[in-house]
Formats: structure tokens, sequence, C-alpha cells
């Protein structure tokens, strides 16, 4: 884990070959701050249309929500990087409209950064809004607000396909992002790229080489149903958790057992402190 102040983008990009860094997403306070305790960097991601709002894909996601689960976010880190996701349709048009919607996202969330998808394509609108203050993690490989245009979630950057990724993410470093997520592309190629470019790549789905990791915190928590992809280690089977939670107060309540006599009030008034127990 990184120096214990708070994070900024040049730490991050500074800690190239020196330290591994740790990232999750988080949606919402309560996960944040737990996430701040263990990770270098905090992603609001657009996945959160997904996890958090049953959307199919991330494209449904809008400016608005993404501001505010960062408001949210901001509430819950003291010390890693909070970096929120732009939105599909938010920074594509070009450089001015990527800047004009990043600075809305910097100034109602608090966040140090944006995160937006796309490699070469992206590098002139990654240039102008670095130029302006605006610091900038890249995404390439499999960008999932292309995910029609890929024809699905598919690895990228197989056989000849390679030397696209690895212009893209040379591409987005040159234009100054600070970092590089490589989602879903072959071992040996994200093994590479990261030996050649100067800023840390944070792998999903990547290599093990990779300067950082990456996943989606609803993902490892086993949260997030029975999405099981490969590159998704579950560390945890919270959903399985909840659901026995859920069923047995169903079972109690339904057989007269929830509330019992310690759950109800006497008669006589109650002194209580924050967070006792009644
Ligand atoms: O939206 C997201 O959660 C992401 C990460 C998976 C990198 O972009």
């Amino acid at each position: 884990m990184l120096a214990g102040r708070a994070l900024t983008p040049p730490d991050i990009a500074a800690s190239k070959g020196k330290t591994l860094l740790v990232c999750l997403t988080a949606y919402t306070t309560p996960i944040a701050r737990l996430v701040d305790r263990h990770c270098d960097v905090v992603l609001v991601g657009d996945s959160v249309g997904m996890v958090l709002h049953g959307l199919p894909n991330t494209l449904g996601v809008t400016l608005d929500m993404m501001i505010m689960h960062g408001k949210a976010v901001r509430r819950g880190v003291e010390r890693g990087l909070m970096v929120v996701d732009m939105p599909f349709g938010s920074y594509e048009e070009g450089p001015e409209q990527a800047f004009r919607n990043a600075a809305r996202v910097m100034a109602e969330t608090g966040c140090a950064a944006v995160k937006l998808e796309g490699g070469e394509t992206m590098a002139d609108t990654i240039g102008f809004v670095t130029a302006r203050g605006i610091p900038v993690m890249a995404h390439v490989g499999l960008t999932p607000q292309a995910v029609n245009a890929f024809g699905g979630y598919r690895v990228q950057g197989r056989g000849q396909d390679a030397e696209r990724i690895r212009r893209d993410a040379a591409a987005v470093a040159e234009a100054g992002a600070f970092s590089v997520v490589l989602e879903k592309v072959p071992e040996a190629l994200a093994r590479r790229i990261t030996a050649e470019i100067a800023v840390p790549t944070i792998g999903i789905g990547a290599s093990p080489a990779c300067d950082g990791q990456i996943l989606v915190v609803d993902d490892m928590l086993g949260l997030f149903g029975d999405f099981r992809p490969k590159f998704v280690k579950r560390y945890a089977e919270l959903g399985h958790a909840a659901e026995a939670a859920i069923a047995a107060y169903a079972e109690e309540v339904r057989e007269g057992r929830f509330p019992a006599a310690e759950h109800v009030f006497g008669d006589e008034p109650t002194t209580l402190k924050e967070g006792e127990a009644a």
C-alpha cells in the first residue's frame, strides 16, 4: 500500500516499478470506507449501472448517476485516490465536451481524477483535458461501453489484433494519462504493454505482471448474482449470506418468532445513547 496521506494521481504514476497498486470499485459510502482502508484507488465505476441499478450494460448510465454515487463515495474516502468513470456519451464528441463534463464531475463529487474508455481515438481528448488540470485514468482492451461494437464482452488483442491494443495503450500514455486500465486482454500482451509504457497498468482479466489490479467490488464479494467470469476471484459469498439472512427473517416473521421480547419496548421511558443496545 502506498504512503499514509491522501494519494494523488502523480503518486499513482510514480508507483510504477515500486509497489503493486490495489484498486477496487465502490458506489456507496459504507463500502467506500471499507475499500479505502485497504486500497490505493477507489473507482466509482460505471459498472454501478449493472451491479446496483439492474441495467443490462453500462450504456444507460448517466452523468447524474455517476455524480450521485461519486458524492456518496467521497464521504467514505480519506486516503485512496478517488476516480470517477465518465459515462457513455459524456466525452466522446470531442475534447470540449469531455472537459466540460469531467470538470462538472470533479467539481460536484470532489474526485481527484476521471476515467474514460478508448485508445488512439481518445488520445487528443486525453491530451486536452490533462493539459487543463484534469487527471485521466485511461481504459483500453475490452472497453465495456463499446460492447455492441465488439459483439459481446470478448477478449481483445488476440493474434494480429495485439498491435491495435499496444498502439492504444501507448497513445493514451503518451497523451498524458497517469495510469491505464487493461481489461480482458491476453496475459502476454498485458505483460508486454506493462513493460512498454511509462505509466502504471491496472489489470482486470489481464496479467499478474500489471502494475496493479482492479475488480468490481460486488463481483469479488459475491454480491452480483451468479456472474462468474474467469477473471473474477470471489473472496466472499455475501449474496448467499444475505439471502440466508433474509430467508431466516421471513420464516421468523411468518412463524410469529420475530420480534421477540428483547426487540420491543416497555412502557417506561428509555434514555439510550447513540449506538447503545435497547
Ligand atoms: O466500471 C468499472 O467498474 C470499471 C472497472 C471494471 C475497471 O471500469
